[in-house]
């Protein structure tokens, strides 16, 4: 099994390109040299991408925008494209977060769109999905990650997604300081590999990497990397302050 794991974060509606530089000034020394087997990535808020790509040049930290909007150009006030993104700097793009589902009714339609709209920009991916705490307590788990699966990746053949990544990020586990625990994400990362066995083919199941989201912590996040279906970490809170977040990045494998 070759999947590199990845440590990305994801800043939210926090910092300015002030603070990006100033984040990556203390970061970038606390990670170097990066540990062989391991990716980084900050998703970024868009004012801030061309800041942090600066910042990060020469080193080998990605930087990610946290939305997409499916057309390249256009009367579609506030949006922004693949293009745009791409051309401040970034590589990767976080889409479908359970905050844009549920705070803006971003739909799997919408998803599946930004995700057409992401890869055709050269952007790396990484799709969120994820149940409620009230979805887990009645048993609904698997079925609405299904959901969000067959609708999100609806109309991809397999070789189209080789760029992409997908992050499980349980809603009752965002922000909360309630971690699934490694036993309850490897279940569960392990059906939506078998998911995408079923739907999409082995080799494309094996490689691709999944990413755990939900109150990750630098004293949680070497147990959970440790499950095998585990590929990585999407951290919010922790990814704000650059010694927690490095301490995750640099964590003992
Ligand atoms: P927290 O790490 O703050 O729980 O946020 C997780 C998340 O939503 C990352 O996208």
């Amino acid at each position: 099994m070759s999947r590199k794991t990845i440590l990305a974060g994801n800043w939210k509606m926090f910092k300015t390109s002030a603070e990006a530089r100033q984040f990556f000034s203390q970061l970038l020394p606390l990670i170097t040299p990066l540990k062989p087997d391991r990716e980084v990535a900050l998703g970024v808020p868009f004012p801030s991408l061309e800041a942090a790509a600066a910042a990060v040049a020469d080193s080998p930290v990605a930087i990610g925008a946290q939305d997409i909007f499916w057309e390249d150009q256009g009367a579609f006030t506030g949006e922004v494209s693949g293009p745009m993104i791409r051309a401040a700097g970034a590589t990767a793009v976080i889409i479908g977060h359970s905050e844009r589902r549920q705070l803006f009714g971003e739909t799997g339609q919408w998803v599946n769109q930004k995700l057409r709209a992401a890869l055709r920009a050269g952007l790396a991916p990484i799709v969120c999905l994820g149940e409620t705490r009230a979805e887990r307590e009645s048993g609904q788990t698997f079925e609405v990650l299904g959901r969000q699966l067959a609708e999100g990746l609806a109309g991809f053949a397999a070789n189209e997604l080789a760029p992409l990544v997908l992050a499980y990020e349980p809603v009752w586990a965002i922000g909360t300081g309630l971690t699934a625990t490694p036993e309850q994400a490897q279940e569960t990362h392990a059906a939506i590999r078998q998911w995408l066995g079923r739907h999409l083919g082995p080799a494309l199941a094996a490689d691709l990497r999944i990413l755990y989201g939900g109150s990750v912590k630098p004293d949680n996040v070497a147990r959970l990397m440790s499950q095998p279906d585990l590929d990585g970490a999407l951290v919010g809170g922790a990814s704000l302050e650059a010694a927690a977040f490095a301490r995750i990045v640099n964590f003992d494998d």
